[in-house]
This record gives C-alpha cells, sequence and structure tokens, in this order.
C-alpha cells in the first residue's frame, strides 16, 4: 500500500495520458494546447500497462484517465482496456471536455470504463461556446445523455466564474430533475499563467456552499474512498450536487489520489512541487524499483497544498498535471 507520513493511504490513481486539448477553457488554455519546442513522448500502452500493474498490486483500487484531453489518443479504447484488467482495480473512470462520447460512450463502457466526469461550465450554447472557445456545445450534450443512456456513471463539471456563468448557478440545477448525475460546481484555482483571471473571477467556496444551504440542499456524509467533492441532496432532485472547494481548511486531509502526467512524472500533489521521473524504471520486467521510487518519493508528500500561499506554486495549468 503507498501510505504516506501522515497516514494518509493512496488508492485512487489519477492517470494522464497526453497533455495535447481541443478544447480552449478560459481558466485553462485560453489559448489552445501549445506544443512545446521539444518533442514529448506520452506514456506508450507498455509504460501504462507496468504503472497500472505496479498499482495495483499496492492498493490502487481507482484509476482516473485523464489529461489534457485523454480521448484524442488513438489507443484510448486499449488504455482503458489495460486499466480495468488488473483484478484489484474495481473502477475506471475518465475526465473528459465529452465531445467524443457520443460516438464512443457504449464502445468505452465494452471495455471496462464505468464512470465518466465531462466539463460542462454552462447550458447556455452561447455562453459555453465562449467559455470553451469552442463551437461543440451540442456534441457535449449529446455526449452526457450517450453515456447517461448506455449506463455510465456521469458526473458534470462546472468551474464557477464571477462574470460568466455564476448567475446560471440556480438554474442549473433544474437538470437534475431529470438527469441522475452529480453536478459538480468547482471553485476556480489559482494557477501560474491566469493570475490576473483568478482575481477577477474567483468565487470563495464558503458563498457557494451557504447558496446550496439556503436553497435547501443538505450535505450527505462522505464515502470511503470518495474523490474530493462533498456531496449534497434535495428531495426534489434525482440528481446531486458536489461542491469541490479546494480552499477549505482541511481539503487535503481527506487525499487519497497520487497523479501521473502524462510523460510519466509522479506527482504528489496538484500544486507546488514537481514531478519524480519514474520512466526509468518502467521499462524492466521487476516492479521492485518502481515501488520503491514511488515509496521513497511519498516520503517528500506534505500535508497540503500551497493555494493559500501568495505564490501557489509552479502548476501553469490543470492540463499540464492531469487535473
Ligand atoms: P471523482 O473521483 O469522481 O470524485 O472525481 P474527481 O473530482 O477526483 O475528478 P475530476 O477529474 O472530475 O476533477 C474535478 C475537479 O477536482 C478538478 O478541478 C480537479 O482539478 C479537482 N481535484 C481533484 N483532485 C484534486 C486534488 O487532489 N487537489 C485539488 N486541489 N483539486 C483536485
Ligand atoms: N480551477 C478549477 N478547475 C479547473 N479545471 C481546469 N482548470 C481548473 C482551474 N484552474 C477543471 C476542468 C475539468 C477538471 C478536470 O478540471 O473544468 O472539469
Ligand atoms: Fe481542455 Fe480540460 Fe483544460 Fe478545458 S479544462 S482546456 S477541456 S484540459
Amino acid at each position: 500500500m503507498f501510505i504516506d507520513n501522515f497516514n494518509r493511504r493512496f488508492s485512487y490513481l489519477r492517470l494522464s495520458v497526453t497533455d495535447v486539448c481541443n478544447f480552449k477553457c478560459q481558466y485553462c488554455l485560453p489559448d489552445g494546447y501549445q506544443r512545446p519546442s521539444q518533442m514529448q513522448q506520452f506514456l506508450s500502452l507498455d509504460e501504462i500497462d507496468k504503472l497500472v500493474t505496479t498499482f495495483a498490486q499496492s492498493g490502487t483500487s481507482k484509476i482516473r484517465i485523464t489529461g489534457g484531453e485523454p480521448t484524442l489518443r488513438r489507443d484510448i479504447e486499449q488504455i482503458i482496456e489495460c486499466c480495468s484488467a488488473p483484478s484489484q482495480i474495481h473502477t475506471v473512470a475518465m475526465t473528459t471536455n465529452g465531445y467524443r462520447l457520443s460516438n464512443n460512450a457504449k464502445c468505452w463502457k465494452d471495455a471496462g470504463l464505468s464512470r465518466v466526469n465531462i466539463s460542462i461550465d454552462s447550458f447556455d450554447e452561447r455562453l459555453f461556446n465562449q467559455i470553451t472557445g469552442t463551437n461543440r456545445y451540442s456534441k457535449v450534450i449529446e455526449g452526457i445523455e450517450s453515456a447517461i443512456d448506455c449506463g455510465l456513471q456521469v458526473k458534470l463539471n462546472t468551474v464557477l466564474m464571477n462574470s460568466y456563468n455564476f448567475h446560471q448557478f440556480e438554474h442549473n440545477l433544474e437538470r437534475l430533475k431529470q438527469w441522475p448525475v452529480e453536478l459538480r460546481y468547482i471553485e476556480l484555482m489559482e494557477t501560474l499563467e491566469q493570475r490576473q483571471f483568478f482575481e477577477q473571477e474567483h468565487i470563495s467556496g464558503e458563498r457557494l456552499k451557504q447558496f446550496l444551504i439556503r436553497k435547501g440542499w443538505r450535505a450527505q456524509t462522505r464515502e470511503n474512498a470518495a474523490g474530493p467533492a462533498q456531496v449534497f441532496s434535495h428531495p426534489d432532485y434525482q440528481g446531486r450536487v458536489g461542491l469541490i472547494l479546494p480552499y477549505e481548511r482541511n481539503f487535503c486531509d481527506s487525499c487519497n489520489r497520487l497523479r501521473i502526467s502524462a510523460t510519466g512524472k509522479l506527482h504528489l500533489c496538484l500544486f507546488g512541487e514537481h514531478g519524480y521521473d519514474l520512466r526509468p524504471h518502467l521499462g524492466d520486467n521487476d516492479s521492485k524499483a518502481l515501488k520503491d521510487a514511488i515509496h521513497r518519493a511519498l516520503d517528500d508528500k506534505l500535508a497540503g497544498h500551497h493555494l493559500h500561499d501568495r505564490n501557489p506554486g509552479q502548476t501553469i495549468h490543470l492540463a499540464s498535471v492531469g487535473g
């Protein structure tokens, strides 16, 4: 089992398989994905297999495939199969912008995917397209419906921003009357490339929570091995609301996840530290060296992120660390 010095157990792996994205979300990649000057090699299927097998042997039961946009990988179906192969892995999930879901949801489910988190920052087409820098609103809505129809468990991610979509907070909840999904409101996080945007657009988590409670939503008890959201339910709605409030005190106490970047670096946190290169250990048959490297790195895991500091670290944007 991977455990840190604060006795946190890591059973949830967030595996990024590409940095590339085809959307231009205002808070993430407003100018679109910029190819670095040096050619980057993303993890191969064999390297992914080695990581998945080793993590499964060390207590991992949930893998989330992330990016960039993971579905831009041509071998995404094989990656899903590979992640779901070990018997210890109970949940294979993916976080996606949703644009390839309408054509592929069923096939990815058959490959072993059980859950999908889809970004949808507005249910107003014009605003959605403005926030994401695309014209893919209808495609994403079709994707959500296909995912629900084929039996995938669906969560929707909405990053709330002051001048863009906050006014739709209540209106969005109407969708939960028909859709049996969890709609997660995410508090905007500050990254290196969007400091000014953050200053203008950030809304405090406490304000979001009070708003929800005033409208009759009630907090549920946190399940073991849950993700980062606090979940709320309401008797009039089928769906639930999740709040992801990374600036709340104690947010990091329940951290149960490790991250691997698309180039094979282990990240102990979304913020504030460099990655530990695991690639040198991904070529050989023996997984002991890989396990030892992860255990050694875990000694450095801090109690919490640096989001409260004046300088919250070097994370350029969330697409580079898999969100
Ligand atoms: P579930 O496992 O379904 O709960 O999903 P998740 O919330 O872990 O994954 P998703 O990729 O949908 O992420 C939703 C939001 O939570 C994104 O904005 C992530 O960056 C954020 N998030 C997830 N884990 C962490 C974390 O450890 N720290 C911080 N600060 N944010 C996180
Ligand atoms: N703050 C909060 N959430 C973010 N995401 C991307 N960048 C940020 C940020 N700066 C969200 C996306 C996606 C998830 C993986 O991370 O909207 O749903
Ligand atoms: Fe792409 Fe996701 Fe970043 Fe949007 S938030 S630009 S969909 S990686």
